[in-house]
């Protein structure tokens, strides 16, 4: 058996990678999910926190989310950056993302009320883009077809192309809100009531927006000290030596553009997007962190080729979200079990949902199920030059031993005729139920190593840790790569 060095936490330092900037400059890493979202990032960034000296987002907004256990208890964070419980981190938002005020003023308050105090510590580009009450309504209202998260998130970057609409001026920045509130709300106001009145009086959310409206002056002031009107902060950080760890919101498969249309997020996901949305140049790029889960998930709609149960599942789980089926009422209806040993891979995709909690952050909806596609990752590896590779959830592929296929299918690339590739699915031979939970106590057997390096040649790129639990411990660095940081202690609150 080979022992490997676990540990929850990494520095980011690698002797070897610092090719862009002199000694006395730092670098930017860049993270992302390499599937459809919600593949533990958050879990990964905390390991990785203790190397970085500022941890910035540079898309997305309250559409992403994380819930973290702390020892001050459990808070869901959806627009801080994940390295908020690690003290001598910096936050940076950049003018990437798209802010909802109201929640981003809530979090900071719960954190307050946790004894975290983000003074000093937290700076928002004055350029990212406000979301605004009709920004919402028009996502609640027309988002279900792709199965947005109703955040306003795309309505706000649609405005913030459009610029004017009616000749009112319709992208409006956090700046603009600390610095000319008045002219902002009224503006916000203005064409909320516009669109209520075309719609005849009828929105349902009328009083809600109203309220959200009346708040905004209170939530202004809470946002104002964190306030970064330079929009070269981050690059003097870096001249001076900040190392920064930018953090994908949603994935790369999600990208706007390069994502499977119209089944998309509305912001670029893909980490050369961290150089634009996070207002830093790319000459400070080191490398590439890539992170995936092996018992896949996705919501909303859009391709999923590795689907367990394939469009039964897809419109299974559209219905269940839209008539508000969670994990409560699946665990009432139910026995996992019973489904997991059924020769139905629909089933089988629901078991797994259910005994690994793959439901909705944000939205508690239940989240479509894969198998682990290796041929895709491979595709998302190449067209990104992921350096390294994180794969979380890799415990959960035990629970195919109980099923009917006894033993973990997984899609992946096989070799035809003069190098050619074609997707294909096949059980894994070699590991183990035992096997998996040896990881646990951070220890691989040579099934596992085997596993590894099968995973790694498919994707062509090297695992740096496996996620074997939702504990923090039960991350298992595989430090013999050589892009994988060597372990170090965490500063963790
Ligand atoms: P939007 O980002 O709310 O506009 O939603 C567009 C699509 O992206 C929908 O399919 C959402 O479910 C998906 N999406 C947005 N944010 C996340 C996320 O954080 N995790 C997973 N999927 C997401």
């Amino acid at each position: 058996m080979t022992s490997v060095t676990c540990s929850a936490s990494f520095p980011a330092s690698s002797p070897a990678a610092d090719l862009a900037s002199s000694p006395a400059e730092g670098f930017a890493d860049v993270l992302v999910g390499l599937q459809y979202g919600d593949e533990g990032k958050a879990k990964i960034i905390d390991a990785l926190a203790a190397g970085y000296d500022v941890i910035a987002r540079f898309n997305g907004g309250a559409n992403a989310g994380h819930t973290i256990d702390t020892p001050l208890g459990r808070i869901a964070l959806k627009q801080l950056p994940s390295g908020v419980f690690h003290p001598h981190a910096t936050l940076y938002i950049g003018s990437g993302c798209a802010l909802n005020p109201w929640k981003l003023a809530d979090e900071i308050e719960q954190l307050r009320a946790m004894g975290i105090s983000l003074d000093g510590r937290l700076h928002i580009s004055a350029r990212a883009a406000l979301v605004q009450p009709h920004h919402i309504a028009l996502d609640r209202r027309g988002g279900g077809t792709i199965g947005t998260t109703g955040n306003g998130i795309g309505p706000c970057y649609a405005d913030r192309a459009l610029r004017v609409r009616n000749d009112a001026r319709v992208n409006w920045m956090l700046g603009d809100l600390l610095g000319r509130e008045a002219d902002t709300v009224a503006s916000m106001r203005e064409v909320f009531t516009r669109m209520i009145n075309a719609e005849g009086g009828t929105s349902p959310w009328i009083a809600e927006m109203s309220d959200l409206l009346l708040s905004l002056p209170k939530v202004a002031d809470t946002l104002r000290a964190y306030l970064e009107p330079d929009r070269g902060w981050l690059a003097d950080r870096v001249k001076q030596g900040a190392r920064v760890l930018f953090e994908g919101a949603q994935s790369v498969l999600l990208d706007v553009v390069d994502g499977s249309q119209p089944y998309v997020t509305s912001s670029h996901t893909v980490p050369a997007y961290a150089y634009v949305g996070g207002d830093l140049s790319p000459k400070y790029h080191r490398r590439t962190i890539g992170v995936a889960k092996a018992v896949m998930s996705r919501v909303g709609r859009g391709p999923f080729p590795s689907e367990l149960g394939g469009e039964r599942s897809a419109q299974y789980c559209d219905d269940a979200s839209l008539s508000h089926v969670g994990m409560t009422e699946e665990q009432a209806r139910f026995s996992p079990d019973q489904l997991l040993r059924s020769d139905d891979p629909f089933d089988v995709g629901t078991a797994l949902r259910m005994l690994t909690g793959e439901y909705g952050t944000g939205t508690g909806r239940p989240r479509r199920i894969g198998m682990l596609d290796l041929a895709q990752l491979r595709e998302v590896v190449k067209a990104h030059a992921v350096d390294c590779v994180y794969l979380n959830k890799v415990d959960c592929l035990a629970h195919y031993f109980h099923s009917t296929y006894q033993g973990v299918p997984m899609r992946v690339h096989r070799e035809v005729m003069s190098g050619d590739v074609m997707p294909d699915v096949l059980i894994y031979p070699g590991l183990t139920e035992r096997s998996l939970a040896l990881g646990g106590e951070g220890t691989l057997d040579a099934a596992m190593h085997g596993f590894v390096d099968f995973v790694e040649r498919q994707i062509g790129a090297p695992l740096a840790g496996l996620g074997l639990g939702p504990e923090r411990a039960s991350l298992v660095s595989l430090a013999a790569h050589p892009l994988a940081p060597a372990a170090a202690a965490s500063n963790h609150v």
